[in-house]
């Protein structure tokens, strides 16, 4: 593990739109946020009261940092952990950050009958998309993006997307609808194998507290 103050319980956060939701999921479990929550550029963010350390990080980054035990602990969607694998543990689900993973495309899209050509699916999550379309036997050419899948279809890149649906606004506002449901996401708290057993009775109050 890297060297750091052993006092100090490292949890690793997603920056972006779950954030808001965390800071008042950690609150109703008696967990101070004051750092976490500042307005501010600095990515560790000290609670030095409870010895909390949080570190901000792009939501794909959480696990690794988890892994390798850089962070004790890790706030992640289930697509993150869905889409690569990871050695870690996956003690509570938090129930925030509630999406679902869907293939989506224009309303005239078909995915069943016979095709010419292997249906082109534009994803942000390849792994996914790939072992759903396996299992229903669809020959599929992934497409690897980066965001904004959902300009695929409508330029013609795909014939459908795979990608994460919260409020369906982003589908509506740009003519998709959805196809089919892949799976239901929400965010869990992830934990390092071996500082879970190391620092057990420092971890386990946490987990015991986001359990409630
Ligand atoms: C996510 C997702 C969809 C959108 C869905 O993208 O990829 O595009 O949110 O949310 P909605 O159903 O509430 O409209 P994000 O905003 O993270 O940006 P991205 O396209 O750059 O990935």
């Amino acid at each position: 593990m890297p060297k750091r103050n052993r006092d100090t319980i490292v949890i690793a956060v997603p920056k972006g739109r779950v954030l808001e939701q965390l800071g008042a999921r950690l609150e109703r479990a008696g967990i101070p946020t004051d750092a976490l929550t500042a307005k501010s550029r600095k990515l560790v963010r000290e609670d030095k009261a409870s010895g909390l350390s949080y570190l901000l990080l792009k939501p794909d980054d959480v696990p690794t940092y988890v892994e390798y035990g850089a962070a004790d602990l890790g706030i992640v969607g289930r697509d993150v952990l869905m889409e690569r694998d990871y050695d870690v543990l996956a003690p509570v689900d938090l129930d925030i950050g509630r999406c679902r993973m869907m293939v989506c495309g224009l309303p005239k899209a078909s995915l069943s009958g016979k095709r010419e050509r292997p249906l082109r699916v534009a994803t942000k999550f390849p792994h996914i998309a790939e072992r759903h379309f396996r299992s229903k036997g669809t020959p599929v050419e992934l497409i690897f993006c980066q965001g904004s899948v959902e300009l695929a279809p409508l330029t013609g890149l795909a014939d459908v997307i795979v990608d994460l649906v919260e409020t369906g606004e982003t589908l509506k506002q740009n003519g998709l609808v959805p196809l089919e449901n892949i799976a239901d996401i929400s965010s869990v708290v992830i934990a390092n194998r071996a500082g879970l057993k190391l620092r057990r009775e420092a971890i386990k109050p946490i987990l015991d507290a986001l359990r409630k």
